[in-house]
């Protein structure tokens, strides 16, 4: 949650570029925004409730300056409001700071610097920091204030702090993400790489309980021992054009659409890497599969697979709940963490849990460098580039795509799981077609009115009617939900009426005529079918066709939803890439 942008260095206008910079993390949260920029006598400060992209810079000129720092939100305390928007600042507007993440104990500290006499001007956990570093710096010079104002707070953070008279930003972390960009003579510190690309494919890598101080040349600190820490700079390799729309109108079409080829490059591992980490599902006492919101559906549909083909059970928890499964962790355990962003703060802290446990964890991650990359024994990247629409698409079936290759390979059957995936990337590349997507497109126009929508799915498509919904709220608000067909009967059936529309998805496998007949319920209730499926069947009011995938049934089923709930959203004018209350990287508990 939180794109935070800063910058550092040659260039004549820091407050302009970080605005620019932080149009490009406004994915990450998006309701108000700030900057405060380094100006002679006190810090210049600019706050804005709403969208960045919406703030023109050629009417909007900024004073000329060469370091600022940037926020844009995504509230966790206190309403949207221009007071609770970042940067916050100190009485004198000396100290701005910016922060991503929660403060857990903020009363505590508000009470104490509420007692010694500060005012608060908001209601964010946030000004707690700011007015604790203003203490400290009555006292001790402002790189030891910072350390001790970060020795107080509790829960997961990224904060920069900047102050009048010192040219210098302080950055540190402990479970939110912040990254180092090394241009020449200049810095950048951003929530994610491919915010400052256009700049410098340079990087540093901040870790947790480190703190970094950005003047010339950066120095780190482990906030732990108060030693400084030695950091190598690292090439990215990442093309600054696979983080833009170009002629999309929207990311998420943009990212439907790289699913033509997105799949081939995730199955495009090292055998022996894939046979060594089966081997390790294989060995393990207990194997948990984790992850959150559409990961957390990757994960249940996986089971499926594993169930079938490699004849294993595995546990899938949600991040939020993995402590409560703690005590079944062993040393011999294996967690497999999956997450587009691998900053996701639920499946960081499972990820906690199973380390103190000492058992091993699997990440299969998108973005190369993140905290669960960093912190896993074994990582598995889905090579799917930049995914920056809010709704996850192409992520979603690559992380498929590498769990059904790895049961495949706890079978002893790589090449033949390889062979599957191939031939399903191929028809998904078909699927994708300009006739295919206005068949689409005329059903969204039909349904876009309703109220409420129903998805179904047995076996491996339980999971992916699960995930259908997810997809359809989040971006079009209709309110839907996803059942196994088989628990209609058991209540859900009371919510159709005449005219519901009922998605059901159908594998040409043993799970058909049960699916089939679950729909034949819904429609005797007057319920509207709208059949994802490989064949058209006589229960069906609209017919989407879907290859027949086999195993693999989960990722193409899953490819017209996507085109769905994407027209729908543009259908309803809301912003597929935006969704209301929601942020790309759920970097808060
Ligand atoms: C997906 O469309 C959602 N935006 C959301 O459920 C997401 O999958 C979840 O927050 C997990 O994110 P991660 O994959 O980055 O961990
Ligand atoms: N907790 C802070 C707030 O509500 C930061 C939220 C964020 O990460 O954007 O202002």
């Amino acid at each position: 949650m939180c794109g935070i942008f800063a910058y550092s260095g040659k260039q004549k206008n820091a407050g302009e570029l970080v605005i620019r910079g932080l149009k490009k993390l406004e994915y990450r949260g998006y309701d108000s925004w700030g900057v405060a920029y380094q100006a002679p006598e006190k810090l210049g400060l600019l706050r804005k409730v709403g969208k960045i992209g919406e703030f023109n810079l050629e009417y909007n000129k900024m004073p000329e300056s060469t370091l600022a720092i940037g926020h844009s939100r995504w509230a966790t305390h206190g309403g949207v409001t221009e007071a609770n928007a970042h940067p916050h600042t100190n009485a004198e507007g000396t100290i701005a700071i910016v922060h991503n993440g929660i403060i857990e104990n903020y009363q505590e500290l508000k009470k104490e610097l509420e007692e010694k006499g500060y005012i608060f001007k908001s209601q964010t956990d946030t000004e707690t920091i700011v007015h604790l570093l203003d203490l400290y710096c009555k006292t001790d010079d402002f790189v030891s204030a910072a350390k001790k104002t970060l020795a107080r707070l509790h829960g997961r953070y990224a904060v920069l702090a900047v102050k009048t008279g010192e040219h210098k930003i302080i950055a540190a972390r402990r479970g939110s993400p912040l990254i180092i960009g090394v241009g020449e003579n200049e810095h950048f510190i951003a929530s994610d790489i491919p915010a400052f690309l256009e700049y410098t494919q340079q990087i540093m890598y901040l870790d947790d309980n480190e703190m970094v101080v950005i003047n010339d040349k950066p120095h780190f600190y482990n906030l732990e021992t108060q030693e400084e820490v030695e950091k190598r700079v690292v090439t990215i390799d990442l093309k600054p054009e696979s983080a833009e729309k170009g002629n999309f109108a929207h990311f998420m079409i943009k990212e439907i659409m790289e699913q033509k080829d997105t799949i081939y490059r995730a199955i495009n591992q090292n055998d022996t890497d894939i046979l060594k980490l089966a081997e390790e599902i294989k060995k393990a006492y207990g194997t948990f599969f984790v992850g959150c919101g559409t990961a957390g559906k990757v994960c249940l549909a996986a089971s499926y697979v594993f169930a079938k083909v490699a004849k294993r059970h595995v546990n899938v928890v949600v991040g939020s709940e993995f402590p409560s499964h703690q005590d079944f962790l062993k040393e011999k355990s294996l967690v497999v963490a999956v997450s587009q962003s691998g900053e996701t703060a639920d499946t960081l802290e499972a990820i906690e849990v199973a380390k103190k446990k000492g058992a091993k964890v699997l990440s299969i991650v998108n973005v190369v460098g993140s905290t669960m990359d960093r912190m896993s024994d074994y990582t598995i990247h889905i090579k799917a580039g930049p995914e920056k629409a809010v709704a996850s698409t192409k992520a979603t079936t690559s992380q498929l795509a590498i769990l059904t290759l790895l049961a495949y390979a706890c079978n002893n059957d790589l090449q033949e799981g390889k062979r599957l995936l191939i031939e399903t990337a191929g028809q998904i590349n078909d699927m994708l077609n300009p006739r295919y997507e206005e068949h689409i497109q005329k059903l969204a126009d039909k349904i876009k009115n309703v109220e409420s929508m129903y998805v179904i799915g047995k076996s491996v498509n339980y999971p992916i009617a699960l995930e259908a919904a997810i997809k359809l709220q989040e971006v079009s608000y209709i309110h839907a939900e996803g059942f196994a067909g088989g628990e209609l009967k058991h209540g859900p059936i009371a919510l159709i009426s005449e005219g519901t529309p009922c998605i059901v998805l159908v594998a040409n496998d043993e799970t058909r005529q049960d699916i089939l007949n679950n729909a034949q319920e819904v429609k005797a209730r007057g319920g509207y079918i709208i059949g994802i499926s490989p064949q058209q069947e006589s229960v069906f009011d609209y017919w989407i066709k879907v290859p027949d995938a086999g195993m693999a049934s989960s990722l193409v089923n899953i490819i017209p939803i996507q085109l769905l709930a994407y027209h729908l959203a543009v259908l309803r004018q809301n912003n597929p890439d935006m969704p209301r209350n929601l942020a790309k990287s759920v970097t808060v508990k």
